[in-house]
């Protein structure tokens, strides 16, 4: 099922937010293909897709982290390092058909949504609000 951005999701800083909607572009496409009929091609193009986010997401709230002093930064980035292990563990994993690939990929997206942007991701919204950050 489709998932909408919506007010709730955001964490105050704009930067932060595109590149949270960006996920979730990356996810629902995933689940449209995923209805059809997807391709290896296309499933390796959607896990190229989760590792570059990867990459450039966590170095940017990461970047953040590190310029205002976050406490919290260490374990948020063990968190992330643990992310894209994952990610990396798909880039060379074998599935029985694509499709299998895809639902344990939405899978993963799914958890990432839920145990990282809603949870950990939030636990720094109330730090960049106080110092007044909000791009
Ligand atoms: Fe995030
Ligand atoms: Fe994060």
């Amino acid at each position: 099922m489709p998932l909408k951005w919506n007010a709730d999701m955001s964490v105050g800083v704009k930067t932060f937010d595109q590149q949270h909607q960006q996920f979730l572009e990356i996810l629902n496409n995933l689940y449209d293909k995923s209805v059809n009929e997807i391709s290896f091609d296309e499933l390796q193009n959607a896990i190229g897709s989760v590792a570059r986010f990867a990459t450039e997401h966590f170095s940017t709230e990461e970047s953040y982290f590190d310029k205002y002093n976050y406490p919290q930064s260490e374990e948020h980035k063990r968190l992330h390092v643990a992310l894209v292990k994952r990610v990396k563990e798909f880039k060379d994993k074998k599935f029985p058909t694509a499709a299998d690939g895809a639902f344990e990929i939405i899978d993963f997206l799914e958890d990432w949504l839920v145990t990282h942007m809603e949870d950990a991701d939030r636990d720094y919204i109330e730090f960049f609000q106080k110092l007044g950050v909000t791009d």
